[in-house]
């Protein structure tokens, strides 16, 4: 055997567009999801869910359930209860959730039992044979009802209120005073509407109990792997060595998988008793009613200015709809997660926000859909009320952008509510956006067809992002802090295996991850296997969500190569003959300073760690690295949204849409663009097609996919796509999340573009999703209103 080993040719990785590492598992339908597992003996786990919102749970009778054929046991609360397993902390910490209904049921479709049979099929057939008997009690569906407290609908609860926090930041005095003093004021109530992640693949998991070993495996649509492990541990006091979670493939995420429901406890219990495993996936009914939901917030936006356009101040109040549950998975100091972005790109002299959340009759969550922690409706209601404020002082929407956005010199920019922003050049990105989109010209075919009555508009969106939870001395999720990990080993070969705290849902991690170590360590990307969500073998992480994953992990995948590096520069000194003083780490190689020609490959090096190491040298080359970052990072963008709408039907058209994006250094444009488009195309199904509904009486309205509307390529605009790039300062490579920018920049950005257009008519606000009859309603009652006499 050769103990050399010839250079190989490197290339550099960063920002290069590289095809997915993964896709073609993928696309050649090899993806391993959980439903893909089959165990021996593995039983199945179908749900009884409740029809009414708001009832007392009389009697459940499994006898005819029980003699279904294929059925094994069925479960309830009260047995779940003889566990101490009927309610679970919600990732929230200060609130509790149950598992199965305990005495009362508090939102329709709340699960009630679980059925374990022999087969899929056999379970959901014995599912409809338990007779559960309600007591049919009031719901409560509005958080302004459930805030009169005259219907209190959490008994299990200490304070009997449906209060369940206040939380304030800034200062109100002053805020105040600057409005009232202020030469021009606009108030607006926006509403970011309940809506649903509806991920491709639903949550589902197979607990795996092993008697002999004491061991329990949870196979699970986890975003959050090791989290996952710890609260479990927690909960049922199973050592954590005695519990192996892993996420496989995940057909998306984008926050829903980041809870602990149902189905994963009662599986997990039905194995622990039966001693077999247990498999539960959710159909796309019980995805849309009883996992995590997103936004629900009533915000009151109120802006100060003086009349040339100069803002004065920003208060901003809402009221929260939180369901039954508070499920928030929010970080524990910030119950109202990252809202505190709301000042957005704009240098406020002062700001003040409020929120109360109320508990209601409907399903849990609060979760982080494709955004850190509120921070999209924080951009929705800013973005808003800064056009509002434009056409109350009849400044063009981009001109009072301008003279408000925080100076490039500016940063690091503390804001009024307390971030410290790292970086940024907004006036450079929109005036990128602008001259891309032509937005001069595209002002002055507005006015033609202004002046011909038809109804076009241009909307812009220049939100900024807070990503990367978290530094630790702010952000914990249930006491555990928020930084993660990574671990890379370097085979002798020069290949390497790298694992991470982080779980990819469709993010491309194998792809970039494997580009930012190549970067660093002077290796082929292709030959470093990324691997996540395996709680036995990658180093404890937070996960993914929130676009924290670059920002977090990405660093500690840099820092642990920089210490692969750090040794291999001893070892390359010696394979150089040259003190290591005199090696210097360039272009790839590790080289004698001033002799550029001898140079040894980090490949090379490689093999001598297990070969020739230097004498007083550890063998081996590889590390780990657990990241705290300093700070959080502030990606942002400017987008532009051009309209036609149909003054006869209401339909919107959206003609034109560029995203101009500012992640910081980015590792791959192409999957840069790709989640540009993803995120995009969810903004617009929430802007004008998405909304979680309930009647009166507390039923939920859209449970499939008829009534919850996902856009096909039919709806889908075409994207236009473009950047400027502003690292961040403290980031190892200056990189910053992307993620959920375009879901975060979006909406307004649309709504933005149909309010102009709808301007000429008077119409100052229609709240989302702006459907083709709302569009249509807002017409008619603006010119009715007009034939009436009332002034536009
Ligand atoms: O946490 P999550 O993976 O959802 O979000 P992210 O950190 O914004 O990353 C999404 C994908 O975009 C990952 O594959 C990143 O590596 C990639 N990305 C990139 O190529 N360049 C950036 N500056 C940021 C993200």
């Amino acid at each position: 055997m050769s103990t050399t080993i010839e250079p190989q040719s490197e290339k550099h990785a960063m920002g290069v567009r590289m095809k997915r590492k993964e896709d073609p598992r993928f696309l050649q339908g090899r993806g391993r999801y959980v439903d893909d597992i089959v165990l021996p003996r593995m039983l199945h786990l179908s749900i009884v869910h409740s029809p009414y919102p708001h009832a007392r749970v009389v009697k459940i009778d499994k006898t005819a359930a029980l003699a279904s054929p294929g059925v094994v046991a069925v479960l309830t609360g009260e047995d779940l209860a003889a566990h101490g397993l009927a309610w679970i902390p919600t990732f929230h910490g200060y609130d509790k959730q149950m598992v199965l209904a305990v005495g009362k049921v508090l939102y329709q479709y709340q699960e009630v039992a679980g059925v374990i049979a022999t087969s899929r099929e056999a379970a959901v057939d014995g599912a409809e044979l338990v007779d559960v008997e309600y007591e049919p009690l009031e719901p409560l569906v509005s958080p302004f009802e459930a805030m009169k407290d005259e219907n209190v609908i959490r008994e299990d609860r200490e304070a009997k209120t449906n209060h369940i926090y206040h939380w304030e930041v800034g200062k109100r005095e002053q805020a105040d005073a600057a409005l009232a003093s202020s030469d021009v004021h606009v108030q607006q109530r926006v509403y970011f509407q309940r809506c649903h992640p509806a991920p491709l693949e639903p949550c589902g998991g197979i607990a795996d109990m092993d008697g002999a070993t004491g061991r329990l495996t949870l196979y699970m649509t986890s975003q959050a792997p090791h989290a996952h492990r710890t609260v479990v541990s927690l909960v049922t006091g199973i050592p954590e060595d005695k519990i192996h979670v892993i996420s496989p493939d995940i057909g998306g995420g984008f926050g829903n998988k980041v809870p602990v429901y149902a189905g994963y406890v009662v599986a997990a219990a039905a194995s622990v008793v039966l001693g077999v495993p247990v498999k539960w996936i959710e159909t796309r009914t019980e995805n849309l009613t009883t996992t995590g939901f997103a936004r629900d917030y009533h915000m009151d936006v109120e802006i100060g200015a003086t009349k040339e356009g100069k803002v004065t101040a920003l208060k901003v109040k809402t009221v929260a709809d939180h369901g039954a549950f508070d499920a928030a998975a929010d970080p524990t100091k910030y119950p109202a997660g990252l809202f505190g972005i709301v000042t957005g790109a704009y240098d406020f002299p002062t700001a003040f926000t409020e929120l109360d959340a109320y508990f209601t009759n409907k399903a849990p969550g609060g979760i982080a859909y494709r955004c850190s922690f509120r921070v999209t409706e924080a951009s929705y209601a800013i973005e808003r009320g800064m056009d509002i404020l434009a056409r109350k002082i009849g400044l063009d929407a981009a001109e009072l952008r301008k003279k408000n956005f925080i100076g490039k010199e500016q940063f690091p920019y503390p804001s009024p509510l307390g971030f410290v922003y790292d970086s940024g050049d907004y006036a450079t990105t929109l005036n990128k956006a602008l001259d891309t989109i032509g937005y001069a010209e595209l002002r002055r075919e507005q006015a033609e067809k202004r002046a011909r009555g038809e109804l076009m508009g241009i909307g812009i969106s220049t939100f900024t992002e807070v990503v990367g939870a978290g530094p630790s001395k702010h952000f914990d999720i249930m006491g555990i802090k928020m930084f993660d990990s990574a671990e890379i080993r370097v085979h002798p070969t020069g290949s390497a295996i790298l694992r991470a705290g982080t779980k990819s849902q469709g993010q491309g991690h194998e792809t970039t991850w494997a580009q930012i170590a190549a970067e660093e360590l002077g290796l082929d990307p292709q030959n470093i296997m990324v691997e996540e969500g395996d709680t036995d073998t990658a180093p404890y992480g937070l996960g993914t969500y929130a676009s924290r994953s670059t920002p977090v992990a990405g660093a500690a995948i840099a820092m642990a190569s920089r210490k692969i590096r750090e040794k291999a520069k001893k070892i390359a000194a010696h394979l150089l003959e040259a003190s290591e003083d005199d090696v210097e780490w360039a272009d790839y190689k590790f080289r004698v300073k001033g002799v550029p020609d001898n140079a040894v490959t980090m490949q090379q090096v490689a093999f001598a760690a297990y070969t020739n190491p230097a004498p007083d040298t550890e063998p081996g080359l590889e590390a780990a690295y657990y990241y705290d970052p300093p700070n959080l990072t502030f990606p942002y963008g400017a987008y532009v949204a051009v309209v036609d709408v149909d003054k006869e039907t209401g339909f919107v058209k959206v003609r034109r849409f560029l995203a101009i994006d500012d992640c910081g250094t980015v590792i791959n444009p192409m999957v840069v663009e790709g989640q540009i488009h993803g995120g995009l195309t969810e903004g617009f199904a929430i802007a004008f097609m998405q909304e979680i509904r309930y009647d009166e009486s507390g039923n939920h309205l859209n449970t499939n996919f008829t009534e919850y509307l996902v856009p096909t390529s039919l709806e889908t605009p075409g994207w236009e796509t473009g950047n400027t790039i502003t690292p961040s300062p403290h980031h190892p490579i200056g990189a910053k999340g992307v993620g959920e920018s375009p879901n975060v920049g979006s909406p307004a950005a649309f709504v933005n573009a149909v309010m102009d257009a709808l301007a000429p008519l008077g119409v100052t606000h229609v709240d989302m999703p702006l459907t083709r009859e709302k569009v249509w309603r807002a017409i008619r009652e603006a010119e009715a209103a007009k034939a009436n006499g009332v002034p536009a």
